[in-house]
This record gives structure tokens, C-alpha cells and sequence, in this order.
């Protein structure tokens, strides 16, 4: 299992704590997903499904249509695994999406604050394309670049020599590889949201009770020491105050839908 797996493997039990931005994203992206008369009983797959906020959306929107859930942490789909359990249409897989054997053919993907920990994303995107039927749909919402920024920033200016490598993709790379995946019709919304947190040390230890700080987007290839951590939390109560006494944290996210193109359409 990968490292960031086990992140969220282990997170799993604690995640939803702070998951009220991501119970946010899912409710939006459901309002983006196809009408539920007109999908009728089509099979679905969820990519990322963690501890099943999306998931539980889905269920009450498409009661009667199969959905098949998968994610790489296996902690993650046994929190799904139990609330569901045999009910009738649920499938549960443990895969990393870009590796994992999937040879069923979907009519709707679906995954919410997921896909870009998948990266590369073209390869993602151009596998997901592939497992649906023709005009099947794809919805998805993800963290893109600025998500975190202040965090970010302000890293890079207290400690400067323990930056992480790794960085979110822009809006347009998420366009351009759902584009170059091979869809259609496709549709996109930004949306920035600022999660308010009682103080620093609340949102550090939130996003890292639900396995956020995995990666090389937040690790650093040494990490931070005890006293550099105090000392950003410290500057980050200072820096980023909000109205509400606490601090805040900045989210952006992209929403995209897009369609597999009808067989024999030219696209
Ligand atoms: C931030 S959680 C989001 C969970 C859920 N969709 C939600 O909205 O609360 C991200 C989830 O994506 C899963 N994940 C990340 N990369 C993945 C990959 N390559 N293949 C499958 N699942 C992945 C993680 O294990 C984690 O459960």
C-alpha cells in the first residue's frame, strides 16, 4: 500500500470530524449529476468514496441504480463497507485507481475532493474514460492550486528550506487533461471556499486527522521539526484571522462534468 494510502487508511475513523467543507462539495456536485428519471437504474462508480459523504448522496439520488465504490484505503471502504454492507447494487472495491483492475463498463463516474491525489491526472482521466459506456457521464469535483495558499505561503516564508515538492494542478491542467482524456460537452465551476477553524493548532490537527497532509503537496522531502512547527502555527494565528475569533483556510475547487462521446461521434 502507498504511503498515502495508509495516511487515509488510518485517518478513517477520525476524517469526518472535520468534513464539513467536503459534505459542502459533495452536495453541490450531486446538484451537478444527471436527472435521476432520465439515468433510470445505469450503473454508477464512485472514485474516492473515503468514509462515504458522497456515497450517501448518491444512494438517496439514484436508490435503484448499482454503484460500485472504490478507493485505495482500505480503512476507507470499510467505513463504507459497514454502513452499506449487502445492501442491494453496492460493490466495494480497494484499488488505486490509475493501477487497479476495473473491467466493468459504468454509465456515470463520479468523485468528489478526490482525483487530485491520482496524479498524473491525464493517465487518471484517460482511464476513467474508458470504463464508461458510450454518453456516460463523468462528475467530479477537486482541490486545485490555491487550495491551502495561505498555508503554503506562508511555509515558504518562515521555513524556506523545507518546501514541499509537490504542488496542486491549475483549473486549466485539470480542463486540458479531461479534454486530451477524450470527453465531451465539457463544463467546469470554481468555487473558493474559506473553512473557518477555531485557532491554528484546531486546523492543523483537522486536516491531519483526516489524512490532508499526506503527499508531496504538504511534505517537504525533510520534514518539519517540532519547533518549526510551533513557529508556523504560531504566525498563522497571527496572519490569518478571521472575524470569528479563529483562523481561516482557503479551499478552491473545480467542478467538472463532461460526457463520453456517443460511439461514431466525431467529438
Ligand atoms: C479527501 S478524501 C475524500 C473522500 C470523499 N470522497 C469525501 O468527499 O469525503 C480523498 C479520498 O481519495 C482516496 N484516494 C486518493 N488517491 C486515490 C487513488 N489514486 N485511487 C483511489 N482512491 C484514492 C483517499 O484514500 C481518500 O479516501
Amino acid at each position: 500500500m502507498s504511503s498515502v494510502a495508509q495516511r487515509f487508511s488510518r485517518a478513517a475513523r477520525t476524517y469526518e470530524r472535520g468534513a464539513g467543507l467536503h459534505r459542502h462539495v459533495a452536495a453541490r456536485l450531486v446538484g451537478m449529476m444527471p436527472d435521476p428519471v432520465k439515468f433510470g437504474d445505469g450503473r454508477i462508480l464512485e472514485v474516492g468514496c473515503g468514509t462515504g459523504v458522497l456515497t450517501e448522496k448518491l444512494r438517496e439520488r439514484y436508490p435503484g441504480a448499482p454503484l460500485c465504490v472504490m478507493d485505495m484505503a482500505e480503512g476507507m471502504v470499510s467505513c463504507v463497507r459497514e454502513r452499506w454492507g449487502e445492501a442491494p447494487g453496492m460493490d466495494y472495491v480497494v484499488g488505486d485507481v490509475r493501477t487497479c483492475e476495473f473491467t466493468s463498463m459504468v454509465d456515470l463516474i463520479v468523485s468528489s475532493s478526490a482525483l487530485h491525489w491520482a496524479m498524473p491526472l491525464d493517465q487518471t482521466l484517460a482511464r476513467l474514460r474508458r470504463w464508461l459506456n458510450s454518453e456516460g457521464v463523468f462528475c467530479a469535483a477537486l482541490m486545485i492550486d490555491g487550495t491551502l495558499g495561505e498555508l503554503h505561503g506562508l511555509r515558504r516564508q518562515v521555513i524556506p528550506g523545507k518546501t514541499p515538492v509537490g504542488r496542486l494542478p491549475a483549473g486549466e491542467e485539470v480542463l486540458a487533461a479531461v479534454q486530451s482524456a477524450g470527453f465531451a460537452g465539457v463544463c467546469s465551476e470554481v468555487e473558493t471556499i474559506q473553512a473557518h477553524y477555531r485557532s491554528a493548532d484546531d486546523f492543523f490537527r483537522t486536516i491531519h486527522a483526516q489524512g490532508l497532509t499526506a503527499g508531496s503537496v504538504s511534505r517537504a522531502p525533510r520534514p518539519l521539526n517540532r519547533k518549526e512547527l510551533t513557529r508556523l502555527m504560531n504566525e498563522y494565528d497571527l496572519s490569518f484571522r478571521d472575524e470569528k475569533g479563529g483562523v481561516l483556510a482557503s479551499f478552491v475547487v473545480l467542478y467538472v462534468t463532461a460526457v463520453a462521446p456517443s460511439v461514431g461521434s466525431r467529438q
